[in-house]
C-alpha cells in the first residue's frame, strides 16, 4: 500500500508517496519552499500542488509543526497563528477530496524511527527529539506513542528549550558546534531529569552524519544516545504510516 506523506516544515514542504510496508519513498520527493507568511490558505495551496504533481488519488498523511489533537491544530509556535483551532485534517479533505490525517511532525518522525530506524524493535522508554527550526519531541513506551508531548518548550536557565538550543539558534547566533553542544547538553540534562528515557534519538536537521559527528561525541547522558537513521525523510514516512494506521494515537 502507498500513501502520500507530506511534511510541513519551517523552510520547506516536502512530499512523496511512501511504501507503507518498507517505510521507504516510492518516488523522488518534491520540496516546495514554505510560503511566507505560511497562512493556512498558502500552505493548502502548496499541498494541492504536490497532490497534483504526483497525480495522487489516495489517502494523505500530513506532518505538521504544532500540537494536533484529533485533526485540530492547537498551537502555533513557528507557523501562522491563524492555524490555531483549525480542523486542518477536515479542511484538507474538503479542499482536496482525499482522506487525510494530520499529525505532529515530531510524532510522525518518531513513528518512522521506531518502526524503520534507530528505535526498531525496542520496547524501552524512547524519546525522539527533532532539532531544527524548533525542537519537537515524541515519546514511546513499548513502541506505543504518547502523542503531542511538547518537550521543546521545557525551560532551560529560564529560556524556552527550543529557543535556547534549536538548530535555528545555533545558526542565528553563529555558535560553533562545541558551543551549541553545551547548550544542547543543558537541555538534555533537564529532559533526562524530567523523563528518564532509556534511549534518546536525536533527529531533525542536526542528525545529518556530517553534522552529528561534530557534536554527538561531546554529549553525555544516562540514557543511550543515538542519531536518527531516516534523516530528512522521517517526517514524510511517519506521516504516511500514521495515516495508514488509525490505531496510532
Ligand atoms: C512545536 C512542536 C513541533 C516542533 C518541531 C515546536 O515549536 O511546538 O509542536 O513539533 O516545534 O517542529
Amino acid at each position: 500500500m502507498q500513501i502520500l506523506g507530506i511534511d510541513v516544515g519551517g523552510s520547506g514542504i516536502k512530499a512523496a508517496p511512501v511504501d507503507i510496508g518498507s517505510g521507504t519513498l516510492a518516488a523522488d520527493r518534491l520540496r516546495i519552499p514554505t510560503p511566507s507568511p505560511a497562512t493556512p490558505k498558502a500552505v493548502i495551496k502548496v499541498i494541492r500542488t504536490q497532490i497534483e504533481h504526483f497525480e495522487w488519488d489516495g489517502p494523505v498523511g500530513v506532518a505538521f509543526p504544532a500540537r494536533v489533537k484529533h485533526g485540530v491544530v492547537r498551537t502555533a509556535t513557528n507557523i501562522s497563528k491563524r492555524f490555531i483551532g483549525m480542523p486542518f485534517a477536515d479542511e484538507l479533505k474538503k479542499k482536496t477530496g482525499l482522506p487525510t490525517r494530520v499529525v505532529n511532525d515530531a510524532d510522525a518522525a518518531g513513528v518512522a524511527e521506531m518502526l524503520h530506524g534507530a528505535g526498531k524493535g525496542l520496547t524501552d522508554l524512547v524519546l525522539v527529539l527533532t532539532v531544527g527550526t524548533g525542537i519537537g519531541s515524541a515519546l514511546f513506551i513499548n513502541q506505543t506513542l504518547v502523542p503531542n508531548t511538547e518537550f521543546g518548550h521545557v525551560d532551560v536557565r529560564g529560556v524556552v528549550g527550543e529557543v535556547y538550543a534549536s538548530d535555528r539558534t545555533r545558526k542565528e547566533k553563529s555558535l560553533s558546534w562545541a558551543k551549541w553542544s553545551r547548550r544542547f547538553q543543558r537541555y538534555l540534562d533537564r529532559l533526562e531529569f524530567l523523563v528518564a528515557p532509556d534511549l534518546i534519538i536525536v533527529g531533525g536537521g542536526v542528525s545529518k552524519p556530517e553534522r552529528a559527528r561534530e557534536f554527538m561525541p561531546l554529549l553525555k547522558a544516562d540514557a543511550e544516545l543515538t542519531t536518527a537513521q531516516l534523516g530528512n525523510e522521517a517526517g514524510i514516512v511517519g506521516a504516511a504510516i500514521y495515516a495508514a494506521d488509525p490505531t496510532i494515537a
